[in-house]
């Protein structure tokens, strides 16, 4: 296929650089029809929205990713639905648990300036108000260079360049949902006192780098992995299996409050699941990740992001198009996985 032959794919803005700051909004849609066909409209209306407030500073690169829950995507789009896409499981190890808590919607606000990101929240939710119930809405900042509230620098194994798309977007693999991304949230709550107490070599050798300058560490003999290990999954050919993480941290000190906001894209909804088993049930069995010892995750929400044009076409009701809205509202899937992503260099690799 020539390059000017190329269909664009254009994937919503997953790969928007690190931001200042962030607003992970998590909403459910209430029972009623007019419910769902309010949010209907707003989840495919988020571009104007996005337009409406990030052009009073475009410097401030105000971006928001639209996240579908399972059981929505199934109310919107009764057709068809992305292959992986399924609530978030329950993990349950010997000492910690990674519970399961409702969400129809994510919004990942980003932006340079959190006047943006707050003008964009309180327009998104008026437009939403009465459709919709606020399940879970927290602020998160940049702390420092990318360190997280336990110190250390977070998002460093992110995958940069042609490995980002590959590990991210979906391709060839699920046609109908070609530039979609599975994400998966977990909010944490740490106990920083505990943390503290542990020496900085304890530290670095549960998180597996090193805490001033970063550098990645082997692991100490034995069947203890870092976290860095236990969340390494490889493809069973020499490779290993990114995700793509923009983590970040929040909090109130004034009442003990520090966590941190986990976030992660992939385009194989179960290598994060496969993650969340390593670190909770531990492996080998029984040898968890520690860093869970002073982490404690209140939830956890499991979305689909669609490709920006599967998007749109969700604003379509079943009774306006009277067919599957994945079949008739967006382009049809590329037939060369290595087509353009319609973001900059990005392009689909192969499985
Ligand atoms: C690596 C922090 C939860 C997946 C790291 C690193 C830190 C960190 C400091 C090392 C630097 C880096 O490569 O980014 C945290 C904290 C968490 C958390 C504070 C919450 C309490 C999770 C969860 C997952 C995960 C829930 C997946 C389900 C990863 C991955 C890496 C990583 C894939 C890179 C591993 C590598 O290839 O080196 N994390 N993390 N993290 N984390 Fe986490």
């Amino acid at each position: 296929m020539a390059d000017g032959d190329r269909i664009p794919l254009d994937a919503q803005s997953v790969a928007a650089p690190l931001s200042r700051f962030a607003v992970f909004l998590v909403v459910t849609v209430g029972a009623s029809d007019a419910a769902l066909e309010q949010a209907r409209g707003v989840v495919a209306g988020v571009d104007d929205l996005i337009k409406t407030v990030g052009f009073r500073d475009l410097s401030a690169h105000l971006s928001c990713v639209v996240g579908i829950g399972s059981e929505l995507w199934d109310r919107l789009s009764p057709g068809a639905r992305p292959a992986e896409l399924r609530p978030f499981p329950m993990v349950s190890g010997a000492r910690h648990t990674a519970p399961s808590t409702p969400g129809d919607v994510l919004f990942h606000i980003r932006a340079d300036r959190v006047d943006l990101v707050f003008e964009f929240e309180r327009l998104l939710l008026d437009a939403l108000r009465g459709a919709a119930t606020v399940a879970s809405e927290t602020q998160g900042f940049r702390y420092f260079d990318a360190r997280d509230v336990l110190g250390f620098v977070d998002g460093t194994a992110n995958p940069v360049g042609a490995e980002l798309a590959e590990s991210v977007l979906i391709g060839s693999e699920d046609p109908d949902f070609a530039g979609g991304s599975y994400v998966v949230v977990q909010k944490y709550l740490h106990d920083l006192d505990t943390w503290g107490r542990l020496s900085t070599e304890e530290q670095e050798s549960i998180i597996g780098r090193t805490k001033l300058d970063n550098v990645e560490l082997d692991d100490a003999p034995g069947p203890q992995f870092a976290h860095k290990t236990l969340s390494t999954i490889d493809d069973g050919a020499g490779g290993e299996l990114d995700i793509l993480r923009d983590n970040m941290p929040f909090g109130r000190p004034g009442h003990g409050e520090f966590g941190t906001f986990f976030i992660g894209y992939s385009r194989r909804l179960w290598v994060i699941e496969r993650m969340l088993e390593r670190m909770f049930i531990g492996e080998p069995t029984g040898f968890h990740d520690r860093i869970l010892d002073v982490s404690t995750a209140l939830t956890g929400t499991t979305f689909f992001v669609p490709s920006r044009p599967v998007l749109v076409g969700l604003g379509e009701s079943e009774e306006q198009t009277d067919a599957s809205p994945a079949s008739v509202s967006h382009p049809s899937p590329p037939a060369d996985p290595d087509e353009s992503l319609g973001i900059g260099s990005l392009r689909i690799g192969r499985t």
